[in-house]
């Protein structure tokens, strides 16, 4: 047996995993083990898997509702920062970490318990941002990843699961492992490892098969107040359900297919896949909206701070006073993010074809080619004057400097060609 611990609060999805992670835990650490449910908005029955835990072993069963918080505290502010890691992934997955984390954190205190334990392998993201995540909020627990440590692969774990009685569902296997959330959702393994071939159809759920997606495009409107979407189509949504809402409308157009080689904090390059359908659809529409109401400076500066804000959270340092600041400064530019955004949904893609603020700084007086611009076109030559200076000196004394090599070059060379001055 490995060191013994006394109660073990286990981050639980009720899959075969960590399902077998609760008799385990009690064998490997002489444990009790109370497992920790939270509801971020994945699909398929949560009820079941957490009804089951006491069945298989565990001491109690927890189930927290933290779809709201979810949205409200880690998807929106994610929002705000046009959140995408490498360009291109809107964080889903990576974005619920640090809640569970805050969760288990907080129900360990609350029962007592001396350490928690999750299901994340020893290859990933995900078992960083636990880690770290729990290190930095409770540093006395013990941190257990049986996952990490048992030497068993899908066969072994049945096996184990049959020889310990566990009620368990066992699905027809699949050679992916897939992550949900109210975010987004992300596909890994099995055909996807080749990153030189295209996805099977298989993969896919939230965005359906091409052949389903409509014929004929769809026009919708999100409204923002403060850089939070607050209606769709007029209609006034809470953040879960606008997501959900926006998750099926998209993605019933085939938006928010991701196709990934991502580079993990651990080193390994891997090829994901995901479907994010609203969260595609939202960061577009936050950035069209933004590039109306923000001076340019100001978006050009949010654009590095976005930039280490995605990479700040995928490294699973939301607990850090870094992520804390760069939130502060995105929170700060939200003021005037205000407005509407008109998007086309069509096969596949989203785009922007229309937005409005009360906030815009796009002055039609200014910008207009037709009559009555208010815009001094004669100042523009001083401007211009002015803006080009110092690259013109510079240019010029380059060109001076060119011409007195080829001068000297020319010169018959001092010592070589000409005879020696006598003294
Ligand atoms: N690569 C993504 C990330 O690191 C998705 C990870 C999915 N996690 C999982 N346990 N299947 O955020």
């Amino acid at each position: 047996m490995a060191g013994k611990l006394k109660h073990v609060v286990l981050a639980y999805s009720g899959g075969l995993d960590t399902s077998v992670a609760i008799p385990w835990i009690k064998e490997h650490y002489g444990a009790e083990v109370t497992t920790l449910t939270v509801d971020v908005g994945q699909e398929g029955e949560l009820s079941d898997a957490v009804e089951r835990a006491p069945v298989n072993g565990a001491r109690g069963a927890l189930l927290v509702d933290a779809k709201e918080t979810f949205a409200e505290e880690f998807v929106f502010p994610a929002l705000q920062a046009n959140c995408l890691y490498q360009g291109v992934y809107p964080l889903s997955t990576a974005l619920a970490r640090p809640l569970i984390v805050r969760e288990l954190v907080s129900a360990a205190l609350r029962l007592g318990a001396d350490a928690v334990a999750h299901g994340c392998t020893g290859k990933g993201n995900d078992q960083v941002r636990f880690d770290v995540g729990v290190q930095t909020l409770a540093p006395h627990l013990s941190i257990i990843a049986p996952v990490r440590e048992w030497n068993m692969n899908r066969t072994d774990e049945i096996a184990y699961a049959k020889a310990h009685g566990l009620r368990i569902h066992v699905k027809p296997e699949s050679p992916y492992s897939v992550d949900e959330n109210l975010w987004g959702r992300s596909i890994e393994g099995g055909k996807l490892e080749d990153p030189g071939s295209a996805p099977p159809e298989e993969v896919f759920q939230w965005t359906g098969h091409p052949e389903s997606w409509p014929r004929s495009a769809e026009e919708i409107t999100v409204t923002f107040s403060r850089g939070l979407p607050t209606h769709l189509n007029g209609r006034p949504l809470e953040p879960v359900e606008l997501v959900r809402e926006l998750n099926g409308v998209a993605g019933a157009h085939g938006i928010g297919r991701i196709d990934h080689v991502e580079d993990r904090v651990v080193g390994i390059k891997s090829r994901e896949t995901y479907e994010c359908p609203a969260a595609i659809t939202l960061v577009q529409a936050h950035q069209a909206l933004e590039s109306l109401v923000l001076p340019r400076d100001l978006l050009n500066f949010k654009s590095s701070v976005e930039r280490r804000f995605s990479d700040t959270v995928y490294e699973g340092l939301w607990y850090s006073p870094l992520r804390e600041a760069l939130s502060a400064f995105v929170a700060s530019t939200q003021e005037t993010v205000t407005g509407e955004v008109q998007l086309r949904l069509f096969q596949g893609s989203c785009r922007v074809i229309g937005r409005r603020s009360p906030y815009s700084l796009l002055s039609r007086e200014l910008a207009t080619y037709d009559r009555g611009s208010t815009f001094r076109q004669e100042a523009a030559e001083g401007f211009i004057h002015l803006f080009g200076l110092a690259n013109r000196l510079a240019y010029a004394r380059r060109r001076d400097a060119l011409s007195h090599d080829a001068e000297r070059e020319t010169e018959p060379a001092a010592g070589k060609v000409s005879p020696p001055t006598p003294p």
